[in-house]
């Protein structure tokens, strides 16, 4: 649920994004708890590789990366369900060194159920909840063991315009002590088709979840889309290298937002609702060198369909 704050944030990121030659909604506003479920529901889609991918990868490198860190504590941004956190979280236990896991989320009706989850099932570690989004400053109120691993999974960095995934890698790599380390998960340029299916995937999940965000819109902020006029449309750029997923409007129509105003649609008209930019090793290196980090390990699976990767602060120089 948002507070009254929230909602006036988001109703002024609505006015400015529907204002725009290029209809936008940012797709933070698509994780209610509706969203989030949905959100889940297609990481078990076939056609999504991500998830598996990574988790698979998660538990071939960690015991080890964990182990030559010595990680104390896990900061995880945009834990979500914290699924693919376990791999993290038993290794950091197996190890002996683990302390704390603080996951922070904007959804905190999720997040609130992820906690009471894990530290049910980690009785050795602390588990800290912040709610919080992670585009803006975030404060964590406990203090942090050092070395601490952040970790930004699911390709969550490729839903960002490159000039906001340099700030939020920066923002992170301000944080960072000399221990400590950033966490990230990556999804590879390949071949078209597989992209462009893991986000049209034949049962229709990320159809509905894409249209999810407008009744997200019409319950928080009694706007008045018609959910069903929108069709879900994603398609993959291969020279920008990145996923855009969109809503067409099937007719010309008017939408009412109160408070930010009337919105017009001309027939196939679209709002852009998410990216999901792709990399390869020589891109992820060049916005960590633009964001003061310095890549320390890099593993792939044995399709290069994904990467996690490992970032250690340097200084700004
Ligand atoms: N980080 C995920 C990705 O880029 C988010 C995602 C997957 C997503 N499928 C989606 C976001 C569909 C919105 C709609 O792959």
């Amino acid at each position: 649920m948002y507070d009254a704050a929230a909602r006036e944030r988001m109703r002024e990121d609505v006015r400015s994004g529907l204002s725009r030659p290029q209809k936008e909604i940012p797709p933070v506003y698509f994780y209610d708890e509706r969203g989030s479920e949905l959100f889940e529901e297609i990481t078990r889609q076939p056609e999504y590789y991500l998830t598996e991918t990574e988790r698979r990868l998660l538990r071939r490198h960690m015991p080890a990366w964990t182990r030559e860190i010595g990680t104390r504590a896990l900061v995880e941004l945009g834990a979500g369900n914290a699924d693919k956190t376990r791999v993290i979280l038993d290794a950091m236990v197996e190890s002996g060194t683990g302390e704390l896991y603080v996951p922070v989320d904007v959804s905190a009706d999720f997040l609130e159920a992820t906690v009471a989850r894990l530290a049910g099932e980690y009785p050795t570690l602390a588990v800290r909840a912040a709610v919080a989004d992670m585009t803006r400053p975030v404060e964590i109120r406990v203090p942090l063991p050092e070395p601490a691993i952040f970790a930004l999974l699911g390709s969550t960095l490729g839903n960002f315009e490159e000039h906001a995934a340099v700030e939020l890698l920066s923002r992170v790599a301000r944080k960072m002590r000399p221990g400590d380390r950033l966490l990230l998960g990556v999804d590879l340029r390949k071949e078209a088709a597989r992209i462009q299916a893991a986000y049209n995937d034949a049962a229709g999940v990320t159809a509905l979840f894409n249209r999810n965000v407008l009744r997200v819109m019409n319950r928080e902020l009694g706007a008045d889309f018609a959910p069903d006029s929108f069709v879900h449309h994603a398609f993959y750029d291969p020279t920008e290298g990145r996923i855009e997923m969109h809503l067409v409007s099937d007719r010309a129509q008017t939408v009412h937002v109160p408070g930010a105003g009337s919105f017009s649609f001309e027939k196939g008209e679209t709002i852009r609702t998410e990216i999901s930019a792709k990399y390869d090793r020589a891109g992820v290196e060049g916005l960590f060198s633009t964001a003061d980090l310095s890549l320390s390990r890099w593993a792939e699976d044995e399709d290069g369909l994904y990467a996690i990767v490992l970032a250690i602060s340097r200084e700004p120089g």
